[in-house]
């Protein structure tokens, strides 16, 4: 297919479209453009995923189960784990995860398998566009390689893009068609239809000059919020020590129109981004000699709260004349942010599990996670009533989910630490209530 007969197809709806990974990223994009009149197709490996999604299952919380099944139903999305599909595709996009190794070093094995299969299966004029977030270099020296020797010629019968993914699931406000889409192809025409593609399903897409700009631009967007997490994470520390309410204290920051923007002190940072990403380019600055200084003392502080927070328990105990070990503790909330119930790299397991190893007896409560697994055992979810809040030593809110009563938490409690400030404004004796 020609770079014209392909814009034809997009614009009349008609090119065929398979999205590579079907979680967080992939699955709400996938939507979306089935939702505009393409045929999608979601390719992944997790059998059970492609299962659950052929049955009108989401797993997203930015995709209503109704939504896919209306799409199963008008024929205009399908998942499947068969890779041939990629044979009929016109454009492919890939949304795979890009974890962290043991050694904290970049794992873009699953990127690598993804493409390796586009690339076996490449079909002459096809798009293809990486939007797992991973380090510079990726798609210029990595993924084209991968399609050169296929008679893939980048920029005449491949076009190749990067495209960060910089969704917020279950964001209310920011959905995937009002998030601006910042583009990077490795040659000019590549960047040009990747943005013809977007800019049938979202309102303002950016052309940037190279992928490696639109690879680093995620990635400052990640280091920004880390570093800034982590300074607000610091300065919680300081004001802990001063005897001031950082909440107080960033709240008063904040009424100044211009130049300021908030960021609040947590348990720790957590999910498959923002502990991550920054990551991804401190190695890739390793290799070229430069050790990236803000990005490894953010991370520093960031993985430190953990430790902080168990302290604060500890402290918060000993002022009522109790110790941990023995402790009842409930844990609130354990993903790793508000209204989800994403648990991945979630600091309130590593939490749970150093009360646990000073001898608390931890339980927890999560409307949007039933069970967590800690050492092998499974741990169920409880439910947070009057009488738990009341056989309770601590409440510990970790997670400020929406669900939760906290003025009751306040009421029944006999102490509450709470590390996301959910519970301001909420009056309460100093000495039953302690707040990061
Ligand atoms: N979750 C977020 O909030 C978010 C936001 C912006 C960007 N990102 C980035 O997007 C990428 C995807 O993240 P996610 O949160 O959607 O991950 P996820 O784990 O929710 O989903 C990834 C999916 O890819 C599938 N998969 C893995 N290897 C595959 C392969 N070789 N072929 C086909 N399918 C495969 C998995 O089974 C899984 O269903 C990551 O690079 C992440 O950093 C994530």
């Amino acid at each position: 297919m020609s770079h014209a007969g392909l814009v034809e197809r997009i614009r009349n709806r008609e090119a065929r479209l398979t999205v590579i990974g079907q979680g967080y990223v992939g699955l709400p994009l996938a939507v979306e453009f089935a939702r505009a009149g393409f045929p999608v197709t979601g390719l992944d490996t997790d059998l059970d995923r492609v299962t659950a999604l052929n049955a009108g299952r989401s797993c997203s919380p930015d995709v209503e189960s109704e939504d896919l099944a209306t799409l199963l139903r008008q024929g205009r999305y399908e998942a499947t784990s068969d890779f041939s599909v990629l044979e009929q595709s016109e454009a492919v996009l890939i949304c795979v995860p890009t974890p962290l190794r043991k050694s904290k070093d970049p794992d873009i094995s699953f990127v690598v398998a993804a493409a390796e299969q586009a690339a076996a299966r490449f079909r002459p004029g096809q798009l293809v566009i990486l939007e797992s977030t991973t380090y510079p270099g990726t798609t210029e020296e990595l993924l084209l390689s991968l399609f050169e020797g296929r008679q893939a010629r980048v920029g005449v019968n491949l076009f190749l893009a990067f495209s960060p993914e910089r969704i917020d699931p279950g964001n209310a406000t920011f959905k995937v068609r009002d998030i601006p889409k910042v583009v990077g192809g490795v040659t000019p025409e590549c960047a040009h239809l990747a943005a013809f593609l977007y800019r049938q399903i979202i309102t303002k897409v950016v052309e940037v000059s190279s992928p490696k700009v639109a690879e680093l631009a995620k990635l400052y967007e990640n280091v920004f919020r880390n570093v800034n997490i982590a300074l607000a994470n610091e300065f919680a520390l300081m004001c802990q020590r001063l005897g001031v309410s950082t909440r107080e204290v960033i709240d008063a920051a904040a009424t100044k129109p211009f130049g300021f923007m908030p960021f609040y002190p947590g348990p720790g940072i957590g999910g498959h981004c923002i502990p991550v990403d920054p990551l991804y380019l401190a190695w890739k600055m390793r290799l070229n000699g430069y050790e990236a200084r803000f990005i490894a003392l953010a991370d520093e502080i960031n993985r430190a709260m953990p430790r902080h927070v168990v302290e604060l328990v500890t402290e918060a105990l000993n002022r009522r004349a109790r110790c941990v070990n023995a402790a009842r503790i409930l844990a609130l909330g354990v993903a790793y942010k508000r209204g989800v119930g994403d648990m991945r790299e979630s600091p309130a397991l590593e939490i749970v599990a150093k009360l646990r190893d000073r001898g608390a007896e931890v339980s927890y409560a999560d409307p949007y996670v039933p069970s967590i697994v800690l050492d092998g055992a499974v741990l169920k979810a409880v439910a947070v009533t009057d009488e738990e809040l009341r056989a309770t030593d601590c409440a510990l809110i970790l997670a400020d989910h929406p669900e939760f009563d906290y003025r009751r938490i306040v009421e029944a409690a006999a102490l509450v630490v709470d590390t996301r400030n959910a519970t301001w404004g909420i009056p309460a004796p100093a000495d039953r209530i302690l707040r990061l």
